[in-house]
């Protein structure tokens, strides 16, 4: 696995499926991580899963909110003194209706969760980025970026648009060392997931630690010359 010794990791969705283990992976591989989702009961719970030599520490903010954006990632500067990575995981699914059928609000919300929580992150951090020489930024997509598919339009078009922001990003920062990547997992293997879909083939979909590993790869000196990526995880899907 690729080392993140002392490196200060924003994971944003820090309670989700995703977030838990990526925070749990990035912590044994020696990251200072700041933990920021909108419960602090659940946040305190993953800080305690975490390595007990890791230097983590929560903070709340939803991720919809600009002020409270600004306000954690200066919070997090203040604490660790330097900012390396922006994980951005916080986002979600809906789907159902059909395009001309969808009202307004559905797509504000869609947009909103899976692509304002990026750019809010990204407006307050960069900065700090800047000023630290170095940096990385990691979105999560989906591979449902790559292909509109029927009752799926909102989310499909609020992934792409992920990957559209993530190239834009990596032609403004790279002659600053700032590498901007994006990953399009297929279906995770999550409690939800299977729920929902409980006759698909689970071992096919992507575990969370194999997703977590490629986020940890792109967090590290490994991963220095990739930027503006969009790299599909698939799993056997
Ligand atoms: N699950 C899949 O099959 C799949 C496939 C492709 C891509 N993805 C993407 O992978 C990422 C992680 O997925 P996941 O399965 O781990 O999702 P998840 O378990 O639903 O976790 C989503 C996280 O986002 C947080 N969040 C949602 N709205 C927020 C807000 N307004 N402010 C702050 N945090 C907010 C949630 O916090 P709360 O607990 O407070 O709601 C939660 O921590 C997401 O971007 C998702 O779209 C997932």
């Amino acid at each position: 696995m690729f080392q993140l010794n002392d490196k200060t990791v924003i994971i944003t969705g820090a309670t989700g499926n995703l977030g838990r283990i990526t925070a749990q992976i990035c912590a044994a591989q020696g990251a200072r991580l700041a933990l920021v989702g909108r419960d602090p009961q659940r946040l305190a719970e993953i800080k305690q899963t975490l390595a007990a030599d890791c230097a983590a520490d929560i903070f709340v903010a939803d991720v919809l909110d600009t002020t409270a954006v600004e306000a954690m990632v200066t919070q997090v500067a203040a604490r660790f003194g330097q900012i390396d990575v922006l994980a951005n995981l916080a986002g979600g699914f809906t789907m159902g209706a059909l395009v001309h059928e969808t009202p307004n609000a559905e797509w504000d919300a869609m947009l909103a969760l899976n692509l304002r929580s990026v750019i809010n992150c990204v407006r307050a951090t960069v900065p700090h980025l800047l000023t630290a020489g170095s940096g990385r930024i990691i979105n999560i997509a989906a591979r449902a970026a790559t292909q509109g598919s029927a009752r799926m339009a909102p989310y499909c078009v609020s992934k792409a648009a992920v990957v559209t922001l993530t190239e834009s990003l990596a032609a403004e920062l790279k002659s600053h060392d700032i590498t901007v990547n994006c990953l399009l997992p297929g279906t995770l293997d999550t409690p939800e997931n299977r729920a929902a879909m409980p006759d698909q083939e689970h071992q096919n979909w992507v575990a969370l630690d194999a997703l977590a590993a490629v986020i940890v790869f792109l967090a590290s000196d490994a991963a220095r010359a990739i930027t503006g990526a969009a790299i599909p995880v698939y799993g056997r899907s």
